[in-house]
């Protein structure tokens, strides 16, 4: 189980940037509890972050054929870019949206997420806790794919008796 976790502009500033808003947790003290989570439930997890929008579709598009699910908070390009929104939906691979803040009860400019419609879920509002859900959320989707598979895959075995 391969998961890939995207970050977008300005969380690589998350602890010193607008702390009323955003809080005071550092982004690789988050990466730091996932990888210990992720390593609980047996899963391989990656970290990635860039404020470029083409590092990010990039990124996105180097996980097809190897990454089984994508946990990604595009932060402001969540509101523009059409280009990330297309690459989620090229890939074909579960993803879910994370927002640290409750981004439908901030600005109205913010209340719209391109990529909602490609996603599997969002979290949002729960701050640095919503990377922790979104990883266990996206276990538990892997885990409910692997078992239609193996269910598939002794079905066809039987068909075949
Ligand atoms: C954010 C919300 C975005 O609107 C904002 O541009 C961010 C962070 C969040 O995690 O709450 O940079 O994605």
């Amino acid at each position: 189980m391969k998961i890939v976790v995207i970050q977008g502009p300005n969380l690589n500033m998350l602890g010193v940037r607008e702390q009323h808003i955003y809080g005071h947790m550092k982004l690789d003290d988050i990466h730091a509890q996932m990888a210990a989570t992720a390593k609980q439930n047996n899963a391989e997890i990656d970290f990635f972050q860039s404020n470029l929008e083409g590092e990010l579709v990039d990124r996105i598009q180097e996980c097809l054929g190897v990454a089984d699910g994508i946990i990604i908070n595009s932060a402001a390009y969540t509101h523009t870019s059409i280009a990330i929104r297309d690459a989620i939906s090229a890939v074909k691979i579960p993803t879910i949206e994370v927002h640290l803040t409750n981004i439908h009860q901030r600005e109205e400019f913010r209340h719209k997420s391109l990529i909602a419609p490609v996603v599997s879920g969002q979290i949002v509002g729960m701050g640095p806790f919503g990377y922790h859900l979104a990883l266990m959320a996206m276990v538990q989707i892997l885990k409910e794919i692997e078992a239609i598979k193996d269910t598939q895959k002794k079905a066809l075995k039987e068909a075949k008796k």
